[in-house]
């Protein structure tokens, strides 16, 4: 399959069944049968960080992060049926979020050297592209920012 029509086919499942999914794979979940973010504390103290989410689905690690304190918020996933539950979710919550659908293959219409985190809670490894992906994700962090990121490998 070319990447487009991998793309498509992914952005069509998500928007089918973002409900399905609905908060089952987020912070403080890193994965099944896996420590979770509140055993492991990989994140540390986040008050006032600026914190982007590759692949944010519904919004639920996003929410997390926000109730411990994080300074800003930026989502960003394929599918604008997740970017609506989450937008939803976070404003029941009191929290706003700047969410943009893109795919993370794409140079994101995010700032550079700007994030202390950039994180990803099984998003990572719907890329088609693993390391234009990451060397992405490295532009928009700052100097001794930190990536964070659980998947699964087929
Ligand atoms: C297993 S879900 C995890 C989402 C998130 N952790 C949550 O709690 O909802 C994977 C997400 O990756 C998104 N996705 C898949 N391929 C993508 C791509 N190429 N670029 C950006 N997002 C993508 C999907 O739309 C979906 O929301």
């Amino acid at each position: 399959m070319f990447e487009e029509e991998i793309i498509e086919t992914n952005r069509n499942y998500w928007n089918e069944h973002a409900d399905l999914w609905y908060g089952t794979t987020a912070l403080p979940q890193y994965g099944v049968r896996f420590p979770t973010e509140d055993d492991l504390h990989l994140f540390g103290d986040i008050s006032g960080k600026k914190m982007l989410e590759i692949c944010c689905g519904s919004g639920h690690s996003l929410l997390y992060n926000a109730n411990k304190g994080a300074g800003e918020l930026w989502g960003i996933d394929l599918s604008q049926k997740q970017l609506d539950n989450a937008s939803d979710l976070l404003m029941k919550n009191g929290y706003t979020a700047k969410l943009i659908c893109s795919k993370m293959e794409d140079e994101l219409n995010v700032p550079k050297k700007y994030f202390d985190y950039v994180y990803s809670i099984y998003g990572i490894g719907w890329t088609t592209d693993l390391q234009g992906t990451f060397d992405k994700i490295a532009s928009y962090l700052k100097k001794d920012g930190t990536f964070i990121f659980s998947c699964i490998i087929p």
